[in-house]
């Protein structure tokens, strides 16, 4: 189950409403959800085990985000990186992955009913074919949900993400000149193109590094960090993540108000609204649909 059916207490329900009323509630967060295994070693379980409570605790961290009113989640479920780590872990990865995307196309009407639009953000040629096919039939079926959007970094890292952006231009981009390659346009290229920056990123298990995730997209994101690991997260865990971000936004807000400005003003600088630059960017959205569409028609 992807949104969980959390069965909120009483002084959670007070504590949502009052966090709600108080101030500035983000956009966008990001999770990068770490320490899955060192949980399941900590309750002596296999080490797929702490990653299937870590999707769990997903599913109830998606019921808080959709219940507060965020509207955007980017979550960290598997870099490039990880398939480094043993054969049978990547497998085993794997497989839930398969499951919980089957799951979605099984079940189609729960994340409808929920709103809950997926993106499957990353390198889907690393993954193995079914595996691409069942996340491209994922995304195709939910497409038109606008509640929550809930962008899975799977098969990511972020300088994977750039560079694809350089290969998208280069393939793409034939009519493109010299004058309109600039961070604009490396920018709309990235898988998170259609969407604004995480305002807050929050890191479990005490690890306080960024790990090539989202690089491009941080630079006025609020970044929370907490000890505990992945699995053990509870709703005041992540209401003192959202607390953080409320107190850093009384200084952040101007000065984000200043970049989004700025980040207007540089479109008009930089050919972003040439009709030359407009077609490309057309392009690449439905090559990418072309892509999905294949994918997930194919037997
Ligand atoms: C990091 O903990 C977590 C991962 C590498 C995997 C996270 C995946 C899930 C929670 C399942 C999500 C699945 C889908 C399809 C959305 P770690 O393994 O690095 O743990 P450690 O830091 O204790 O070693
Ligand atoms: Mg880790």
């Amino acid at each position: 189950m992807w949104i969980s059916d959390y069965k909120y207490k009483w002084h959670e329900i007070l504590a949502m409403k009052i966090m709600r009323s108080g101030g500035y509630i983000p956009r966008h967060i990001a999770f990068v959800m770490d320490g899955n295994r060192r949980y399941a070693k900590s309750q002596h379980l296999r080490n797929i085990e702490g990653h299937s409570h870590g999707f769990d605790k997903l599913s109830k961290c998606l019921r808080w985000c959709l219940d507060i009113g965020i509207k955007e989640v980017t979550t960290f479920a598997f870099s490039i990186e990880n398939f480094k780590r043993s054969e049978e872990e990547v497998k085993d990865l794997l497989d839930l992955a398969r499951e919980k995307f089957l799951n979605i196309i099984n079940d189609e009407a729960k994340l409808n009913e929920h709103g809950v639009r997926i993106l499957v953000i990353g390198n889907l040629n690393l993954l193995p074919e079914d595996l691409q096919k069942l996340i491209a039939k994922a995304m195709t079926i939910t497409e038109h949900n606008d509640k929550l959007f809930l962008n899975i970094a799977f098969s990511y890292t972020s300088r994977d993400e750039m560079t694809q952006s350089v290969e998208t231009i280069l393939k793409l981009g034939d009519e493109l000149q010299p004058e309109d390659i600039n961070e604009r346009l490396i920018e709309e290229c990235l898988y998170t193109r259609h969407s604004p920056p995480p305002d807050l990123l929050f890191r479990t298990s005490g690890e306080t590094r960024i790990s090539d995730f989202m690089m491009w997209q941080l630079s006025t994101t609020v970044i929370y960090f907490t000890n505990i690991f992945w699995p053990e997260i509870t709703l005041w865990n992540f209401l003192s993540g959202i607390f953080a971000y409320q107190r850093a936004s009384i200084r952040l807000e101007a000065f984000k108000r200043q970049k989004r400005l700025e980040h207007a003003q540089q479109a008009k600088n930089c050919n972003y609204y040439s009709d030359r630059v407009q077609l490309f960017l057309r392009t690449v959205d439905s090559y990418r649909k072309k892509v999905l569409v294949s994918l997930s028609t194919s037997n």
